[in-house]
């Protein structure tokens, strides 16, 4: 199973108390289980920014980081062993798991963080924390640094600086090592396997449900153990829903299905749209925007390279749809114009893509000082450019109503431009039409 290894957590943790003031502490909670009904619980998802600096995979755990400190920099507070609990629930790390198997130079349990923490922070100019984003952990830190207010009198001092931990942390997450990118390769390598399966399967007379039985059981085969996001199946009109969950309709002959969907491997994601006929043939109207989304995003790809902007590959994309659309005599008017006037946002509502990375919607700036940011080596990003065409848009010929296509891949930007992950399904009309075929003459 590939996954992130040990060294790259410890490195990471190094990097980020090397960014941080001299006397501080970086304080990161676990995820919260989550409850599904009763006591039912969500599958557990670790904290992105947790995983990051830990690789720790339980809930009820608290990453301290101070750099400098002469006992050991990183405390890691966790569950106890317990062998009642874990006959029921499984297996736990424990102080001693967390000491031999995750790095941490100490551990304490999660049950003493109270008596514990405020002595760790006491001393400290800063305390860097995620602030706001979950409040119920804010509240923890408030108390423990009035634990140590209420001391003052003795000498105790309470920090007097609290610094979003996010800008640091969130700028080393946007550039992706080589163990992450072999990572990415691989849920990359996953999905598009579940990709190609689902249009191997396709047919008209099923549900979206059945294409995304057969993805789902891709991913598991592939050892994910969940999709990156919710799978979107979108048949028919459909399509023109942009985050459609529904996934219970029926294919129909002569409709489109857009799938959205990616499986994630060691909490990163793959983010993967191919838009396909049910019945193996696209036709012509459907095959005229299929063929201008998918200029659209080749043009995204040659913008992808170090020194150009983020904004550079979606301006490719409004240019090739724009004049597209024009041509075809789905818009009307100059395509400067059109472009200025944001006349395309009619078809093409979205952006080009968005970073991507532990978080599907990855964590980074976009813009820095006002202006777009500018690519660099091992940022991944998505480009997945679309046109939706309302059934209920009465101003196009009837054609042409509620065909809805986008087509996502995802790459890296590379030295020389940019590495795509996703390319083993296939995209071309042709290519499309003839994996559909050989799955058809085996299945007669
Ligand atoms: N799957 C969500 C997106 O493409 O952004
Ligand atoms: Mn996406
Ligand atoms: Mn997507």
């Amino acid at each position: 199973m590939i996954h992130i290894p040990k060294a790259e957590y410890s490195r990471r943790r190094k990097a980020l108390m090397a960014q941080m003031e001299p006397n501080s502490i970086a304080i990161l909670p676990a995820a919260a289980v989550a409850i599904r009904n009763r006591d039912v619980e969500h599958v557990y998802r670790q904290d992105s920014d947790f995983q990051y600096l830990s690789g720790f995979p339980e809930p009820q755990a608290v990453i301290v980081l101070m750099p400098g400190r002469e006992h050991g920099e990183y405390v890691l507070f966790c569950r106890e062993r317990n062998a009642e609990r874990e006959l029921w629930d499984g297996l736990r790390a424990g102080q001693e798991g967390a000491i031999r198997d995750y790095g941490a130079d100490d551990a304490f349990p999660i049950t003493d963080i109270d008596d514990i923490l405020p002595g760790l922070i006491e001393g400290r100019d800063r305390v860097y924390s995620a602030m706001g984003s979950n409040p119920e952990f804010d509240r923890h830190l408030m108390d423990w640094i009035n634990v140590i207010r209420s001391k003052a009198h003795l000498g105790a001092q309470p920090p007097n600086e609290f610094v979003a931990l996010d800008h640091l942390l969130h700028d080393m997450r946007l550039y992706k090592s080589a163990a992450e990118v072999k990572v990415m390769r691989e849920a990359a390598r996953i999905s598009a396997q579940a990709h190609i399966r689902a249009m191997q399967a396709g047919r008209p007379g099923l549900h979206e449900y059945s294409l995304e039985a057969e993805l789902d059981y891709e991913f598991r085969k592939g050892g994910a153990k969940m999709p990156a996001y919710g799978s979107i199946v979108a048949a028919g009109r459909n399509s023109c829903i942009l985050h459609y969950q529904q996934n219970d309709a029926l294919l129909k002959d002569g409709d489109l299905v857009l799938i959205d969907a990616g499986c994630e491997i060691d909490c990163y994601a793959s983010d993967i749209t191919r838009t396909w006929p049910v019945n193996g043939r696209f036709s012509p109207e459907q095959k005229a925007i299929y063929e201008l989304v998918l200029a659209s995003q080749e043009a995204a790809f040659a913008e992808i390279a170090p020194e150009k902007h983020w904004n550079q590959a979606h301006e490719a994309t409004v240019r090739v749809i724009t004049n597209g659309l024009v041509k075809l005599g789905l818009l009307e008017g100059n395509v400067d114009e059109l472009i200025a006037s944001e006349a395309y946002k009619a078809f093409y509502m979205h952006r080009a893509g968005h970073w991507l990375g532990m978080d599907v919607h990855d964590v980074g700036e976009y813009k820095v000082g006002g202006e777009w940011r500018v690519l660099e080596v091992g940022m991944a990003l998505t480009v997945e450019p679309g046109i939706y065409i309302s059934p209920d848009n009465q101003q196009v010929a009837k054609k042409w109503r509620g065909i809805g296509v986008r087509i996502e891949d995802d790459v890296v930007v590379t030295k020389q431009g940019c590495e795509i992950l996703t390319g083993g399904v296939p995209k071309s009309v042709a290519e499309i039409e003839a994996l559909m075929a050989a799955a058809q003459v085996r299945a007669s």
